[in-house]
């Protein structure tokens, strides 16, 4: 049976609560705050709730909570305090101090019962959350450690080290191809396709991490085999149509192979995310030959990237409050940016067709 600490200089009061409890749970017995104190120094992990008078002689109520806010007893045990009145300044004051409940005078034997289960039930339940959280942190906080000890392996080793290079070379074959067709297009219809390219090398880190994640060995030809966006690269433009248009003239290139394409701008994800993503096998030109690197094409219009790096702060942070709240206006904002593609992308069009 649980252990409930009675706290009341009444001795009617005690008396009372013992009878209505003594079938469910152990009760103990203080008839002050020093002794309440003394007891929950002796029982503190036994203790599974507290019944606390506030005004007694000695050590009133409220030191009590004052000293088990000092011990961090109160985020454990669940207090409820015993009153004979309805004062709401006093009960406002309790509950913001870490009170759980309140058991009016006279006593209902049935309330008292079912508000002391209640508050146990609550508390338990809280406590077991924490601690999962503190266990699965400890976790976490494990696999890193193996994750940079893993990276930095990966960064020791030659051959590791070497793959990067063709990655980045097939990085340096997709950036070039995509400043050719930008000169091209400058030059024969005065405008630019893109606004700006972003490329990058995914870390030794995030390599390992996602290998391990995904259940495949870390090798270097499952890095070759199973990941698609070690050479990323993020092409940014003004307009939706010039993504289209501009993915459309690089997967013809009769040299590069598109793997896949996802169109998250047709199909945004439920988040609101949107980008056209291509993956394709590049081909480098090395002292032995040919040899095909994947690179990831992310396109995406301005605002779709102001979106989306706003977006994968969200991810990365442990903890955010309110998240559900910033989902919402996330997916908010990413409706908005879609009209204000569409209506931007309109305006162009009226432009280019009047006459100069
Ligand atoms: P990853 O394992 O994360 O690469 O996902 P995936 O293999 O299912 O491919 P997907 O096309 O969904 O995502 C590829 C990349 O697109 C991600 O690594 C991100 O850079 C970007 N991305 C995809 N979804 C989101 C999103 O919801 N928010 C943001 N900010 N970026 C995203
Ligand atoms: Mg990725």
């Amino acid at each position: 049976m649980k252990k409930i600490l009675v706290v009341d200089d009444a001795e009617l009061n005690r008396e009372l609560l013992h009878d209505i409890l003594k079938d469910d749970y152990i009760t103990e017995m203080a008839a002050d705050g020093e002794e309440a104190l003394e007891k929950l120094r002796e029982y503190q992990h036994e203790i599974s709730a507290l019944l606390l008078d506030l005004r007694m002689p000695k050590m009133d109520g409220f030191a009590v909570i004052e000293e088990m806010q000092k011990n961090g007893w109160i985020q454990r045990i669940p207090i409820l305090i015993i009153s004979s009145e309805y004062a709401i300044e006093i009960e406002n004051r309790c509950f913001q101090l870490g009170v759980s409940d309140f058991i009016h005078k006279p006593f209902e034997s049935s309330l008292v019962r079912n508000r002391v289960k209640n508050a146990i039930k609550l508390f338990t339940y809280k406590n077991q959350l924490e601690q999962k959280v503190e266990e699965q942190a400890a976790t976490l906080e494990k696999q890193y450690q193996i994750i940079q000890l893993q990276a930095e392996k990966l960064r020791e080793a030659k051959p590791f080290n070497l793959l990067m290079m063709e990655f980045s070379a097939a990085i340096l074959e997709v950036e070039t191809k995509l400043k050719v067709l930008n000169a091209e297009f400058s030059q024969e219809y005065n405008r630019n396709p893109f606004e700006s390219i972003k490329s990058r090398l995914k870390s030794p880190e995030s390599i390992y991490e996602k290998l391990e994640r995904k259940g495949f060995p870390v090798t270097l030809k499952s890095i070759r085999d199973n990941l698609t966006d070690v050479a990323g690269v993020r092409v940014i433009c003004s307009f939706p149509d010039d993504i289209y248009r501009l993915a459309e003239l690089f997967s013809k290139q009769d040299d590069i192979l598109v793997i896949k394409r996802k169109d998250y701008i047709k199909n945004p994800k439920s988040n609101g995310y949107r980008s056209l993503h291509l993956i394709l096998d590049v081909p480098i030109f090395l002292s032995h030959g040919k040899k095909y690197m994947k690179v990831e094409i992310q396109f995406r219009t301005i605002a779709m990237d102001f979106w989306a790096s706003l977006e994968h702060k969200l991810k990365y942070k442990k903890v955010v409050e309110d998240t559900d709240e910033i989902v919402r206006r996330l997916k908010e904002c990413a409706d908005s940016i879609e009209k204000l593609d569409h209506q931007m992308q309109e305006i162009r069009n009226k432009i280019d067709l009047s006459k100069d």
